[in-house]
């Protein structure tokens, strides 16, 4: 009996739950201007639903977020009814949805296809509405698409890419193809016309970048040919042989498919940046592919972090590295000329390997400190210069520069004169193989002085270069420190005894207290 009332009763509760269930209208996904916003809750229904889910996801903070934003809504109106569906995920509060799809870092735009999870495509990072149009366009095509009758066409285009192929069916089509669908901001186009190829006095199977219809570069195709080849290829040309670094252009430089990248650090307002400038250029057309050129003004404010990044101090330059952006080791152009066989030797051997790093430190030399002067490496520095009992006169020298060189006999003259002296050392440092870090601006050669006693202090020499009065020098700055540690001791005597009496009136409490 109990049972069927018990029956009954779930029975009715089906009853009434079941119509008011299946009436339920749907709840539609969040969206704003056309883009679902998605969250770790709704994700997967989302994906259920769409055939092409392409998602952007956002970073706030980042610095493409607000345009990749503002394209997707533009998008988002053009493709109402287009079976591509879009959606942003905000990876800055839904961090465990992000971590789940393996979208927590780059690519922030990615397509997913037929409710795939696991293996979305990526999607170039979109500079406007029209390069994820254009992108979803060819896609979805083929080579043929791009096949266009230059003899109806304006010279208007600023960049073309102008594939001439000798049959359209064949893998260089296919490959010039994949590379448009990964560049769609740049206009590609396929031609047979003969005029056209007479035009340009080329054979089939050509790629040029014209830039109004004058020829940039031209790219011969091979069986090894890949997408990325021909990708670079565009990108690099597109480029101007040296770019500036700026806020403008730092996105491009650092996304180049080019994995070395030569740096002139110069002041552009300094008299001899037209000279290196031009030769820096003249060695560029040489490695277009292979180094990428880019010129950092070290007068600029906003390039600061650069610098710090490259340990360079503006007083340092001009100077060049290069970087291996692979593995992020840097080398340092080993001469004060720079003229474009310098440069150009300097990135062969670079590129052959041979080029010698630059490094933390070199490493110690045996015997370093046998001689009158003592031959510092980057980690020796330190210990040596901020010895508190010792005064040590460093001369911080660039092998290859002349002006440095010059001061090596001066050097050996005053480390004799002091020799009998056993709270001086002399010693010198290779600026240019060791990396220094004495947060101070200057250029090399420098004397600097780091005077006993007084541990924090250092002093640059800026007088005649003579012994004699390098060593008034020497004992002026000792006599100083001696003094100031005088003065040291004695507050440090005073705040003693003040603490002493400070404890002793307290035991006299305590023991009153007792
Ligand atoms: C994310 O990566 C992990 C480990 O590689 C993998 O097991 C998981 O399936 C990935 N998630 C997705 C959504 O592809
Ligand atoms: C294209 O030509 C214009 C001048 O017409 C020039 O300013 C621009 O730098 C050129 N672009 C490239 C990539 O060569
Ligand atoms: C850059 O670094 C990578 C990884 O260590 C290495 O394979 C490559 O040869 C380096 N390139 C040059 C030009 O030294
Ligand atoms: C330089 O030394 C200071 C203090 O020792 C340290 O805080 C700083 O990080 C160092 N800078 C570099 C670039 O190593
Ligand atoms: C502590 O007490 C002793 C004797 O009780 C006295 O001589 C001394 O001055 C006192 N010291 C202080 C700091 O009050």
């Amino acid at each position: 009996m109990r049972a069927a009332l018990l029956f009954l009763v779930t029975a009715c509760c089906l009853w009434v739950l079941l119509p008011a269930g299946a009436s339920k209208v749907e709840k539609p996904l969040p969206q704003v201007d056309g883009v679902l916003q998605l969250t770790k809750s709704n994700f997967d229904k989302a994906l259920k639903k769409s055939t092409q889910l392409l998602v952007h996801f956002s970073a706030p903070l980042s610095g493409d977020g607000q345009r990749v934003s503002a394209a997707f809504q533009e998008a988002a109106a053009e493709l109402q009814g287009s079976g591509v569906t879009m959606a942003t995920v905000d990876v800055s509060k839904d961090k465990d949805l992000a971590k789940q799809l393996n979208a927590s870092g780059p690519p922030p735009v990615r397509l997913y296809i037929n409710g795939d999870k696991h293996t979305p495509v990526v999607c170039p990072v979109p500079k406007n509405a029209a390069s994820i149009l254009t992108w979803l366009k060819r896609r979805a095509g083929s080579a043929a698409d791009l096949l266009t009758d230059f003899s109806q066409s304006k010279d208007s285009e600023e960049l073309l890419v102008v594939g001439f192929f000798k049959d359209i069916a064949s893998g260089y089509a296919d490959v010039f193809y994949a590379a448009a669908v990964d560049l769609p901001d740049v206009s590609f186009a396929i031609t047979h016309d003969e005029k056209l190829i007479s035009k340009y006095d080329i054979t089939h199977d050509v790629v040029l970048l014209l830039n109004k219809s004058r020829v940039v570069e031209a790219y011969k195709m091979a069986p090894k040919t890949s997408k990325g080849d021909l990708i670079a290829f565009i990108t690099v040309y597109q480029m101007e042989v040296v770019t500036e670094y700026d806020g403008q252009t730092a996105g491009q430089i650092l996304t180049a498919p080019v994995p070395n990248h030569a740096l002139l650090f110069i002041s552009k307002s300094s008299k001899e940046f037209k000279q290196i400038h031009s030769a820096f250029l003249s060695a560029a057309q040489s490695f277009r592919l292979k180094v990428l050129f880019v010129m950092v003004n070290v007068e600029e404010p906003r390039n600061g972090r650069l610098l710090e990044y490259f340990r360079v101090r503006e007083g340092e330059a001009p100077l060049i590295r290069l970087v291996n952006l692979t593995d992020h080791v840097t080398y340092h152009l080993p001469s004060d000329k720079f003229d474009t066989e310098i440069i150009k030797t300097f990135c062969q051997t670079y590129l052959d390997g041979t080029a010698q790093p630059k490094m933390q430190s070199e490493p110690i030399l045996e015997g370093w400190d046998t001689q009158p002067v003592k031959q510092l490496v980057g980690s020796t520095l330190e210990k040596v210069a901020f010895n508190p009992d010792k005064t040590a006169f460093v001369l911080l020298y660039l092998p290859y520069s002349q002006k440095s060189r010059a001061l090596f006999p001066l050097w050996e003259e005053l480390a004799k004169a002091v020799e009998h002296r056993e709270d001086v050392v002399i010693a010198r440092i290779d600026a240019s193989a060791n990396d220094i870090n004495l947060s101070m601006y200057g250029s090399y050669p420098a004397l600097r002085l780091f005077p006993a006693l007084f541990a924090e202090r250092v002093v640059d020499y800026t007088g005649k270069e003579t012994v004699k009065d390098l060593v008034k020098f020497l004992d002026k700055e000792m006599e100083k420190a001696k003094k100031y540690r005088v003065k040291e001791d004695e507050d440090r005597k005073k705040y003693i005894e003040a603490m002493k009496a400070e404890d002793a009136k307290k035991d006299n409490k305590s023991k009153d207290e007792l």
